[in-house]
């Protein structure tokens, strides 16, 4: 894991949101997709942030990749805005259109963003720039995650955030 490039880590974060959005859809019981929706907007907020902080950081120095970075940017906005919605209701049809609004809003972003984001990047940044990239991203989502997953991967890679 922490000798994979950027797109790797966020290719193997993105199906594993989507995995969970599946879930919650999938779930017929009220208090399982409440947690479910919760794992969610955490993972999502922490990935979102990390990516911003590291991936899109580094195609901000680029004049090629600068405006791909500032749609994504949006598209992110546009996912915390219906996550905190969704924070607010209670109606269970409610909570189900939101969903699957999530659902819509999070694939059109990963496929744009494995698509156009991750070809334009190709042409800027160097492979190893791109696994320096995901270390950080890890340890920048790491942070962000409470007692997650990312936490635990983490701390297999101690001799990177010791140094
Ligand atoms: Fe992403
Ligand atoms: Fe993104």
């Amino acid at each position: 894991m922490s000798q994979g490039t950027i797109y790797e880590v966020l290719q193997e974060d993105h199906r594993a949101v989507s995995e969970l959005i599946q879930q919650a859809l999938a779930s017929t019981d009220d208090e399982e997709r409440d947690d479910l929706i919760a794992q969610i907007a955490e993972e999502l907020t922490a990935h979102s942030e990390a990516e911003s902080q590291t991936f899109y950081a580094a195609l901000r120095e680029h004049p090629e990749t600068q405006q791909l970075v500032d749609d994504a940017e949006r598209e992110h906005q546009d996912v915390t805005m219906l996550l905190d919605e969704l924070d607010q209701v209670d109606d269970e049809d409610a909570v189900e259109q939101g969903i699957r609004r999530l659902k819509q809003l999070v694939e059109h972003h990963v496929q744009e963003e494995e698509s156009e984001i991750f070809e334009s990047a190709r042409t800027v940044l160097g492979e190893e720039e791109a696994r320096e990239i995901a270390r950080r991203f890890e340890e920048e989502k790491g942070e962000r995650m409470g007692d997650g997953l990312a936490g635990d991967e983490l701390a297999d890679e101690e001799d990177f955030v010791a140094e």
